[in-house]
């Protein structure tokens, strides 16, 4: 059983799986990747979570704690965009997983990634209600407190941020995927905004807001780092669309890479200016800090304008992780790790419909009565826990198969990869203890599902009892696995839209 666990797919399974139903259309270059990774990653995180990280923990340091956290998305992006390029297929660091350590550790990739995207969910929509919020404010429109935060916050429920996500879900579910031509107009306004706040905030930086600069030492910044990593959050969807991609080898690391480059100066610039235009602990009053900062500043109409921006931004964020959501529980249950449910395809719709409204139920809920520092750490500590298995995995694959093709390679391995495991680990660390233990709780449930579960029902199990002929043990019949897997019509072509 040890040595069962560990049992891989290969590359070529892999891809000859995403070629049935004659695959995906390939309509995605470089630049629309670096857009769209641009789309995932700018939102809640420089719009919202900034104020809490400057407030509560580094202070006027945050542009350190954006610098640290950089460098670990930065080495575990040059992982990411080696597997990218290697593995273009859909499942992004789950697939990875599965080829380079094996099911066991996919699954826990797996499991990390659900907690991300169905966490993500709700944090990113407790922010998009404090950009809506504000703008109803400013419009004279005050809604009662009781209804706009959670308990923990004075409270009771934050209807907006449970209302958004019932609207994405079902836009979702209908099948209406947010074509690269809308998601490029998007990050453009995205990207407008952000140089509106740069160019309005500029002529406001006080330098006396930066002293003390540290106010809460070391220990702050490096604690502040391990919640903005939030911001960056959305560069590792970029493989998810690999599928579609004209190069995938050359166009997917330039997209993961370039997307990540572009807001790490973006986010630097920011918390510089925003920290300079406001004294820190001023942010504490705040639940959007970009538009707060402006308004004190004496531009009311700057910080509508920054409110209608974060707003579409920040939709479009949650359009993608609610996407991913489905994508990674339909991975997963096409390879038999997950019961068919999360893998049921509507057949009208072309969308997994009934996993949809499973994770839109339990994310509104967090949404609607837990604060977003709390659902945000645990996003964080999901996706660092994957981004350090795949950096792992990039080590043991180049030993393993070391003459492998590798269209693109990870820099200095195994010292990349080691250092993103490093900082990525530090990130971890630093994380309040409740979010360590809520994480290990969410492990041992992963653990006992897949036990329970997963390792009995998986695709390749049940080809080594003979039950199936599938690719997954033969190789051979790559175009029938789902049907294999799941004994349902399930088929792939909800990702081609
Ligand atoms: N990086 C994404 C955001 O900040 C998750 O909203």
């Amino acid at each position: 059983m040890t040595k069962d666990v560990f049992r891989t797919k290969s590359i070529n399974e892999f891809i000859s799986e995403t070629k049935q139903d004659g695959g995906m259309k390939r309509v995605l270059g470089s630049f629309e990747l670096t857009m769209l990774g641009i789309g995932c990653i700018v939102g809640t995180g420089i719009f919202v979570v900034t104020g809490i990280a400057a407030a509560n923990f580094a202070g006027p340091a945050l542009i350190i704690s954006f610098i640290i956290a950089a460098i670990a998305c930065g080495c575990a992006a040059l992982c990411y965009s080696e597997f990218a390029a290697m593995v273009p297929v859909a499942g992004s660091a789950y697939t990875y997983g599965y080829v380079a350590l094996g099911e066991f550790w996919a699954w826990i990739i797996g499991w990390d990634l659900i907690l991300e995207y169905t966490l993500a969910l709700s944090s990113v929509a407790i922010g998009w209600s404090a950009y809506f919020t504000n703008i109803l404010t400013n419009l004279g429109l005050v809604l009662p407190k009781a209804f706009i935060v959670s308990p923990e916050e004075g409270g009771f429920i934050n209807i907006p941020a449970m209302v958004i996500i019932w609207i994405i879900t079902l836009v979702n579910a209908k099948g209406i995927t947010q074509s690269s031509f809308v998601n490029n107009i998007i990050v453009i306004i995205k990207l407008a905004v952000v140089g509106l706040f740069i160019f309005l905030g500029f002529n406001h930086v006080d330098a006396a807001n930066w002293t003390p600069f540290m106010p809460y030492g070391w220990s702050g910044v490096f604690t502040g780092a391990s919640i903005i990593f939030f911001a960056y959050i959305g560069f590792d969807a970029v493989s998810t669309a690999a599928e579609e991609v004209k190069n995938p080898q050359k166009d997917l690391p330039r997209g993961i890479i370039c997307s990540l480059i572009v807001c790490t100066i973006l986010y630097i610039i920011v918390s510089a200016i925003l920290t300079g235009m406001v004294p820190y602990l001023e942010f504490k009053n705040t639940a959007a800090p970009v538009a707060f900062a402006l308004q004190s500043v004496g531009y009311s109409w700057g910080a509508a304008a920054v409110s209608v921006g974060a707003i579409c931004g920040i939709t479009s964020v949650l359009l993608v992780m609610c996407l991913g959501q489905s994508r990674i529980l339909f991975v997963m249950s096409r390879d038999g790790l997950l019961p068919k449910f999360f893998g049921h395809i509507n057949k009208k719709t072309k969308t997994p419909v009934r996993s949809s409204l499973l994770v839109a139920v339990i994310s509104s809920i967090l949404a609607g009565v837990v604060p977003i520092n709390i659902v945000a750490e645990m996003v964080n500590i999901g996706t660092l826990g994957a981004f350090i298995i795949v950096s792992a995995a990039v080590i043991v694959l180049r030993k393993k198969a070391p003459d492998r093709v590798r269209p693109f390679r990870c820099p200095f391995v195994p010292v990349v990869p080691a250092l993103a495991i490093l900082f990525c680990g530090i990130l971890v660390v630093m994380l309040p203890t409740i979010t360590q233990v809520r994480f290990v709780v969410w492990l041992v449930i992963g653990l006992g599902i897949y036990f329970g579960y997963g390792y009995n029902h998986s695709v390749i199990t049940k080809a080594r009892k003979g039950l199936l002929h599938t690719a997954a043990a033969t190789g051979a019949s790559a175009a029938q696995p789902d049907k294999a897997a799941n004994g349902a019509e399930v088929t792939d072509t909800f990702h081609a839209h």
